[in-house]
């Protein structure tokens, strides 16, 4: 991708400075022969100064490189826009699925997979379900598969907490919405990566989550960590993420960033934008920090183990 582009800077950049030495060597020859030193002196102190200051610009941008691989303000439509990542070697110590486990691996964002509208009743949704409780720290999540909700410092199960009053709550039309939304995503990382989709199975957790800036209170609100899902969740061999708002307008901070090696590569939310991804060691990532602002998202997972699947969530 774009590591062509950096090396290629770099190149003219260390000619320069050759060239500059080249330059200074003549100029040396040429005045020792003049026997005039003083503008020679100054000349190789400006040449040194300006390697320097290449080789601190270059070795700075290095260390803090980063790639917006699909903005907020694109509308990326009809195709998703793939990038393939070489799979990580630990699918050797997996246990392989036919037409699930992945072959191919890398990431991938559509934003013509569910609708604004979409994304906006499911962002009501979350928002209705959150308000019920929430984190003290900045990061709540509320799981409608399991029914957890953050409540405070710890959990609490909504079906359980709230009983019969959830269906004020929630609706058969939200809850239908959901799977959906989900069989679509489902449909579209499986022609993406070339799997059988009925071979992919919903796996958990699968959960809303709700992020403003205030800080962690414990360590469930730390949601900026690089981190692994395969390694983290296990069972998960495909990642997807369905944003309900939108980067730079609904908050800031709170990119998706994908961690390699030789640069952090974004993606910024937008509300109904999907960016899905294969689980392994080829997609370490972190989210930024939000900086202002609330950003809603729904994770959404895959497994390959029919072990680890679970059904859709539903109303008790
Ligand atoms: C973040 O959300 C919590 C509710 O979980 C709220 O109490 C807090 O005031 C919000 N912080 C900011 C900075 O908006
Ligand atoms: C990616 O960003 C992290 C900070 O989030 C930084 O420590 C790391 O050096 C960056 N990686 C590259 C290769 O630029």
């Amino acid at each position: 991708m774009t590591v062509q582009r950096r090396g290629n800077t770099k190149g003219p950049d260390a000619n320069g400075i050759e060239k500059k030495i080249k330059r200074g060597n003549a100029l040396r020859q040429a005045s020792a022969w003049r026997g005039s030193r003083g503008p020679l002196l100054l000349l190789l102190g400006a040449a040194a100064l300006c390697g320097a200051a290449g080789w601190l610009y270059v070795s700075s941008w290095d260390g803090e490189i980063t790639e917006t691989l699909v903005s907020r303000g694109e509308l990326v439509t009809p195709k998703p826009r793939v990038y393939t990542v070489q799979c990580s070697e630990d699918y050797e110590n997996y246990k392989r699925y036919p037409g699930c486990t992945p072959q191919r691996c890398g990431r991938a964002v559509t934003d013509s997979v569910v609708t604004r509208e979409e994304a906006q009743a499911l962002r009501r949704l979350a928002e209705r379900g959150l308000a019920l409780a929430g984190s003290e720290g900045g990061a709540s999540i509320l799981d409608l598969h399991s029914g957890a909700l953050s409540m405070g410092k710890q959990f609490v199960n909504i079906y359980r907490y709230f009983g019969d009053q959830i269906s004020e709550v929630f609706t058969q039309e939200d809850f239908q919405l959901y799977r959906d939304v989900r069989g679509r995503i489902q449909a579209v990382i499986a022609e993406t990566f070339g799997l059988d989709p009925s071979l992919m199975y919903l796996t958990k957790p699968t959960f809303f989550s709700r992020i403003n800036s205030t800080a962690a209170k414990t360590q469930h609100d730390e949601y900026w960590h690089p981190h692994i899902d395969k390694v983290t969740y296990g069972s998960f061999d495909y990642t997807s993420l369905l944003y309900l708002s939108d980067y730079g307008s609904d908050f800031t901070g709170g990119r998706f960033i994908f961690m390699d090696p030789n640069g952090n590569r974004t993606v910024e939310p937008r509300q109904g934008r999907v960016s899905f991804f294969s689980s392994g060691s080829e997609n370490l990532h972190r989210v930024e920090k939000v900086t202002w602002g609330t950003r809603y998202a729904i994770t959404v997972s895959f497994t390959c183990d029919p072990a680890h699947g679970i059904s859709d969530p539903d109303l008790p």
